[in-house]
């Protein structure tokens, strides 16, 4: 697997048109003057997409930064009111599609079977698809955390159709345990390192044959103290970033840090 790293900047439901912008110029700016050799994606709120899609698109000389979305419908054209689909996001430059978000999952009462739908319509469509994965702290604190995780990963992958002509690389699995996230405490890396090897293990069982195994990426309270290590964590492929990804001097140092 290529030791390219991918930095994802999750901004949810922040921010404004201006404020957004300006970050996205800073961003700009960053990745034109440093060497970041890694692969950059800002994930903006679906109203701000055409905006700054065509803010990153027209900078044409930074090849290592894209755009994507928070959140896809799992249905072609039609009556579903408030949906969004990817045709509609790709014609505005959006590249990779975060499914499953713990916020989605826990919040919005996203079920297994609807994240389950959403992954095979990308992936059969050949698009990038951001799952994510991941324990309630009660689930860790009942040794649960492991079950939690493969009845996602199988539940969102084991009944692809067609298995044999999806492209492995076009998933990227997000480990983001839930008690992580915005607490300002991340995972230890002897955590991290665990769970990571365990999600490779369970995709390699799960999607044989699998010649690219999927980017398994790390997310929850990642910042610009942290990231280093985290990063450096073998079978950390990249980072899946909240809080701090809406502070443009931190998410360049983040993306600056290996
Ligand atoms: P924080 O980085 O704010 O903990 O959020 C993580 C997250 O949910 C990214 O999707």
């Amino acid at each position: 697997m290529s030791s390219k790293k991918i930095i994802i900047a999750n901004w949810k439901q922040n921010g404004s048109l201006k404020s957004l912008r300006s970050l996205t110029s800073q961003i700009i700016k960053a990745l034109k003057l440093k060497s970041i050799s890694h692969s950059v994606v800002i994930l903006p709120p679906y109203v701000y997409l055409p905006i700054l899609a065509e803010q990153v698109l027209s900078n044409k000389k930074i090849r290592n930064l894209s755009i994507g979305v928070q959140n896809v419908s799992a249905f072609s054209d039609g009556a579903y009111t408030g949906e969004v689909s990817f045709e509609m996001c790709k014609d505005f430059g959006s590249k990779y599609f975060l499914v499953g978000h713990s916020e989605r999952r826990q919040i919005l009462s996203e079920s297994d079977v609807l994240i389950s739908n959403k992954v095979s319509r990308l992936l059969n469509h050949n698009k990038k698809v951001i799952l994510c994965v991941g324990e309630t702290l009660a689930e860790r604190n009942k040794k649960l955390d492991k079950s939690v995780i493969s009845k996602q990963l199988i539940s969102a992958l084991g009944s692809l159709s067609s298995k044999s002509k999806i492209k492995t690389n076009n998933i990227i699995i997000a480990y983001e345990p839930i008690w992580a996230i915005g607490s300002g405490k991340s995972a230890s890396s002897e955590d991290i390192y665990n769970t990571h090897s365990y999600i490779k293990k369970k995709l390699n069982m799960i999607l044989k044959p699998c010649k690219i195994l999927p980017k398994v990426i790390y997310g929850g309270s990642v910042n610009n103290t942290n990231s280093k290590e985290i990063l450096s964590i073998d079978g950390v492929d990249g980072t899946l970033v909240g809080g701090a990804s809406l502070n443009a001097k931190k998410f360049i140092e983040i993306c600056s840090s290996i």
